[in-house]
């Protein structure tokens, strides 16, 4: 047999033993087995022969994962990290990159060592790599899965060009608490969106085969269930039944892995008593056991030595509980180069464990092609690459995508070009919270401020109008680490400064929001609110009774009463990336339709959260005139904004559903007219609800959505086929479930605003 029909043949097996998984999987057809992470026979006799070569310290020096270079996330810092990989102490390394500076370290370890084993070359490649896309929180609210896929794929494309061979992303940690500043960095708080859009990622980074140099190995994060800390406090303890991490927080994790995800990283937090990083159940039950994972696990930074602070131990025994657990890669803390030969003297057991750990970390290294070409991508061969126009266009339209239009007062936008346009506020001309937060080698410089792309516009003017931040405690602890946070100046100038420019306008332009370093890691708030000094300004713009477009960038939900109050119109931005300022003003001028939807429930005040759409029912469920039911006495129970929430300068009408059973299989169709005179993009959404169940279910929750262009004056016809075992799900002990008897379907623009249609399933 040739090598093209020994390909052939492989593909076929491949192809058959994955359609028989996925018909053999217990669980969501939309959480079935999707692309395996391959380890070929070669591959295992390769790296036992070379393990078979490897002393024990050199096993354990694969297990290190030093950080050299620019970022630091973590209170520690690496050092003589050069002489440890010199010595073959070290697996990988993070947070270097550009072809030149990579390969110094990488011929240090293949020329200079013993084994002469490549490193892992790793780094935050969360939203883009050098062009930035919209922060993850924008990137999900495009609900484009193939959009946010391209920007992995060009992620991928950047950061192998910039020696880089592993990204730790995505982070698919579920959240429904905006107070927690990383709800920037996820996908929003459902599980069906958020594995969508995990597997979308995954596919985009890996591109299905990581020998190739343009691939990126990816790290699925933060495991497990890091979005949920009590009190939306970063790092905080996570308490959760069984039931509800099942349902609501594991998918995306398990997507990830069922798209072949190669590396998982642990979390910070404990999970019912046991950190995750030392946690038996999630590593080993769950993860290598339930879901069968063949890829390696890392820790998040200095996760292991953060055990002692967890109080389980001293240094030594926090190691030996970690690597007993399955975590395998040490980030930072290097208690395992410390402490594990010693522990192996007293308990010669755990060498099975540093050799299963340096199989799969030697595994990923191999699925790289690493051991072939140690230098891939080290060549300065595709730099021209970064920041292509391409790369640009596709930034601007995911953030074009990823706007959501909250409110549009008498149809106030789209602007007329000829209008008098006041630009005010401090994110008019700011360019450094363009690019959001963890957008790594991204360089603000490089970013188009609205001001900047505004630059066609004939009758314009500005003002700053206000500070961003007000308060001085927070402007300082953000100065701290880079927050770049000007000079505060006098507000009451500012305001009569921005008063005098708007009164010469016919419309108010008025930039606000957070600095970046307001959401994002350890930046969780109690109040979510925009600064005081900002919603001042909105108010003495009111007084001039002149339109009010308010465009607001910031990394999580906020709290807008007064805002939606003091403006007619609310375009969300988020985090936009480096094309942002040009997709703003695309869309102010109705270039751009917006078609973003938000995928967190945006709170009425702070006292609702954690506030999410897909709760479960309660025996006394909300009714006005009954005082035993579930409610708040001062405020309504619904949000501000319901999930999947998002407004259009086009006008949708969806027609009503329409469902046949056939072969335990739901069909549904419905048409939706856009009656408007503007073509713009819809995100039709499905959701369910089990009726009758052993066990309490959600009143709602999304199964199913598809976003499409729908022309001017036309409409498009929608059809799903959902497989009736996807109405199931997991029960306490984890296991999926199917029950006979009455379901729902909700069909509609949002969470909120559906039309039902109910059915019997036998
Ligand atoms: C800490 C963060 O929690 C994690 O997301 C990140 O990947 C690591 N630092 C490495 O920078």
């Amino acid at each position: 047999m040739n090598l093209r029909n020994t390909i052939c043949l492989l593909f076929l097996i491949l192809s058959f033993n994955l359609k028989a998984q996925t018909q053999s999987f217990n669980g969501p057809s939309w959480l079935a087995p999707k692309h395996k992470l391959q380890t070929s026979e070669e591959a295992v006799k390769f790296v036992s022969e070379l393990m078979d070569k490897m002393t024990l310290k050199e096993k354990i020096g694969q297990l290190n994962l030093p950080s050299i270079g620019f970022d630091v996330t973590g209170p520690i810092l690496s050092e003589g990290v050069e002489a440890k990989i010199d010595s073959g102490w070290v697996g990988g390394v993070f947070n270097t990159y550009t072809p030149n500076a990579v390969r110094k370290l990488q011929e240090k370890a293949v020329k200079n060592t013993r084994l002469g084993i490549p490193l892992l070359l790793g780094y935050d490649v969360i939203h883009g790599h050098r062009t930035i896309f919209p922060i993850p929180l924008g990137l999900s609210s495009t609900w484009n899965t193939e959009l946010i896929q391209h920007t992995a794929r060009v992620a991928a494309k950047e950061s192998t060009a910039d020696g880089l061979n592993w990204t730790f992303s995505p982070m698919v940690d579920i959240s429904r608490d905006p107070r927690w500043g990383r709800v920037s960095e996820c996908a929003g708080e459902d599980p069906y969106l958020g594995s969508m859009v995990a597997q979308a990622m995954v596919d985009g980074y890996q591109g299905g085969d990581l020998t190739n140099a343009r691939n990126l190995m990816a790290c699925v994060k933060h495991f497990a269930l890091y979005g949920a800390p009590d009190g939306g406090r970063d790092y905080n303890t996570v308490d959760m039944s069984r039931y509800k991490m099942e349902n609501d927080y594991l998918p995306p994790y398990r997507a990830a892995v069922q798209s072949g995800v190669g590396s998982i990283m642990t979390a910070f937090n404990d999970v019912n008593g046991v950190p995750s990083t030392c946690n038996t159940f999630l590593l080993k039950e769950l993860l290598r056991k339930k879901w069968s994972f063949d890829g390696m696990v890392v820790t998040d930074y200095t996760a292991i030595e953060e055990l002692i602070d967890h109080g389980l131990g001293t240094e030594k025994e926090v190691a030996h509980k970690a690597i007993r657990a399955g975590a395998e890669m040490d980030m930072v803390g290097e208690s395992y180069l410390k402490y594990l030969e010693a522990l192996v003297r007293e308990n010669s057991e755990l060498e099975n464990d540093i050799n299963t750990a340096c199989r799969n970390i030697l595994l990923a290294k191999y699925r790289l092609g690493l051991f072939d070409d140690p230098y891939r991508g080290l060549n300065n061969q595709w730099q021209e690459e970064i920041l292509s126009k391409e790369h640009r266009s596709a930034a601007k339209q995911a953030a074009e995508e990823s706007f959501v239009l909250l409110k549009n007062k008498n149809k106030v936008l789209p602007l007329k070009q000829d209008l008098k346009i006041a630009f005010i506020g401090p994110q008019i001309k700011r360019k450094r919270d363009l690019i959001g937060n963890w957008s790594g080698a991204g360089d603000w410089k490089k970013a188009v401020s609205i001001w900047e792309a505004g630059s066609a516009i004939k009758n314009k003017r500005y003002a700053l109008g206000c500070n961003l931040i007000d308060r001085e405690f927070i402007r300082e602890q953000l100065n701290q680490h880079d927050g770049q946070i000007p000079e505060h100046q006098d507000p009451k100038t500012l305001i009569d400064d921005a008063l005098k420019v708007a009164r010469t306008a016919d419309v108010l332009v008025v930039a606000l929001g957070e600095a970046f370093g307001m959401s994002g890691e350890a930046a969780s708030m109690t109040q979510i609110s925009l600064p005081e000094e900002q919603i001042n300004l909105l108010r003495s713009l009111r007084q001039l009774n002149i339109p009010i477009v308010t465009v607001l960038m910031n990394g999580r939900p906020l709290v807008l009463n007064e805002v939606l109050e003091l403006s007619d119109a609310v375009l969300e931005c988020w985090f936009p990336g480096t094309e942002g300022g040009n997709a703003i003003i695309s869309t102010l001028l109705g270039k751009n339709n917006p078609s973003g939807k938000i995928t967190m429930t945006f709170p009425r005040n702070e006292g609702q959260i954690p506030i999410y759409y897909n709760h479960r029912k309660t025996g006394r469920p909300f009714e006005q005139d009954q005082k035993y039911t579930t409610k708040y006495l001062d405020q309504p129970n619904e949000p501000q904004f319901p999930f999947g929430y998002g407004l259009s300068y086009a006008d949708f009408q969806y027609g009503k559903p329409k469902i046949q059973l056939k072969n335990d299989t739901l069909y549904l169709e419905f048409k939706v007219e856009n009656s408007s005179k503007v073509s713009g993009k819809e995100t039709v959404q499905v959701y369910f609800s089990d009726e009758i169940a052993s066990m309490t279910r959600p009143v709602k929750q999304l199964i199913r959505f598809e976003k499409r262009m729908i022309l001017a004056e036309s409409s498009e016809r929608f059809n799903f086929s959902i497989p009736v075992k996807d109405f199931g799900y997991y029960d306490e002990n984890g296991v999926w479930k199917w029950e006979a008897g009455s379901y729902r379907i909700h069909v509609g623009p949002n969470s909120e605003n559906t039309q039902m249609i109910a059915f019997e399933c036998k």
